[in-house]
């Protein structure tokens, strides 16, 4: 496939693009759509108390496209919007009986990047067809290391067979980055162990700041539970030196180095909010394309994947525009429905 050319600089809002190629949307801020976040299915084997209020694990959505139906959508949306990467997510991925057909499918189209967040909970299970895929990345959701707490904070599942999957993963060469949304009751106490945990595997750990999703937008458990950037530098700072590195521009982590040790970096949604260079775009697992985490504005794309090609890729560029249009100027509002199903 022909790859785009952006002529302006990437920060620059009045960016155009070289008229080779398909023309890709870009909004008044120069933010296009370059990662694509799909959801397999909404189910998960957890009901993490940060995600679900009640302890009830998430189901399936009702009718959720097929993985031919994925993969189609994800080449379409190639073309119309310029995805270069895509993630494949949640809900939790692995679960799904879709995941075997999807993930061949979607490695065969061209993407210059191919990840997936999972728990790891099916980790052990999956990693042939991981590993044989050529998948090269990976993203673990993992809160503590404290069995207990695991359960807990999970709900569900067993931290042992976790870490298994990640010493399989790391054995088959893959990079694996873990994710912990610290929380002052919950884990904060875990921070420095599993930095020790991440440092001594070469696992770039991300600490993700309390989002004001779902339940958590109303009550006080976000307020108790926040535990921001500051405070877990400040912790990390007892133990270790650290400074700021690079960041890819669309990154949305601030990422640190520890000399001789690693790195890692902090997802600061609400400290150091990064709607401005969001390059984001998901689609959930029943066919609604959300432009923006903070907006529950979505847009069906199921009715686009029926028609001919030249038509799909008509209609869903007037998708993409009002998709591009939802995305926040600022930073993170908090959003009731969004999060769970759609994997973050
Ligand atoms: N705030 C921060 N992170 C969250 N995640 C899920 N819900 C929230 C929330 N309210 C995280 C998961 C996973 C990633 C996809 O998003 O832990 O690592």
């Amino acid at each position: 496939m022909q790859r785009r050319t952006l002529i302006a600089d990437e920060h620059d809002a009045k960016a155009s693009w070289a008229d080779e190629g398909p023309r890709v949307i870009v909004d008044a801020q120069g933010r296009r759509f370059r990662n694509l976040r799909l959801s397999l299915t909404a189910a998960c084997n957890y009901a993490c108390t940060y995600c679900v209020p009640n302890g009830r694990r998430l189901q399936a959505a009702v009718a959720e496209l097929s993985a031919a139906q994925m993969a189609q959508a994800v080449a379409l949306l190639i073309e119309a919007a310029g995805i270069e990467k895509l993630r494949i997510t949640g809900g939790e991925p692995l679960l799904s009986p879709k995941f075997d057909e999807l993930l061949p499918a979607v490695m065969a189209l061209p993407l210059a990047d191919v990840s997936i967040t999972t728990n790891g909970q099916l980790l052990v299970r999956k990693a042939d067809l991981i590993v044989g895929a050529g998948v090269r990345r990976i993203n673990l959701s993992l809160d503590t290391l404290d069995a207990e707490a695991f359960r807990a904070i999970a709900r569900g599942g067993d931290l042992a067979t976790v870490l298994q999957g990640v010493e399989r993963m790391l054995a088959a060469g893959l990079k694996v980055k873990i994710n912990m949304v610290p929380m002052r009751r919950s884990n904060s106490q875990q921070i420095l162990p599993m930095l020790e945990y991440c440092f001594a595997r070469g696992i770039e750990l991300r600490f993700i700041e309390l989002m004001k999703m779902g339940h958590l937008r109303n009550g006080n458990q976000f307020v108790q539970e926040f535990f921001g950037m500051d405070e877990i530098l400040a912790l990390i700072g007892q133990h270790y030196e650290y400074a700021r590195t690079d960041a890819p521009w669309d990154s949305t982590a601030v990422r640190f180095e520890v000399p001789g040790k690693g790195a890692f970096g902090v997802i600061a949604n609400e400290s150091e909010p990064f709607c401005s260079t969001c390059t984001r775009l998901r689609l959930s697992s029943n066919g609604w394309l959300y432009g923006c985490l903070s907006n529950a504005r979505r847009h069906d794309m199921r009715p686009v994947l029926g028609l001919p090609r030249a038509q799909a890729l008509a209609r869903l560029r007037q998708l993409l525009t009002r998709a591009l249009g939802d995305k926040q100027s600022l930073g993170f509002r908090g959003e009731v429905t969004v999060m769970k199903f759609i994997g973050g």
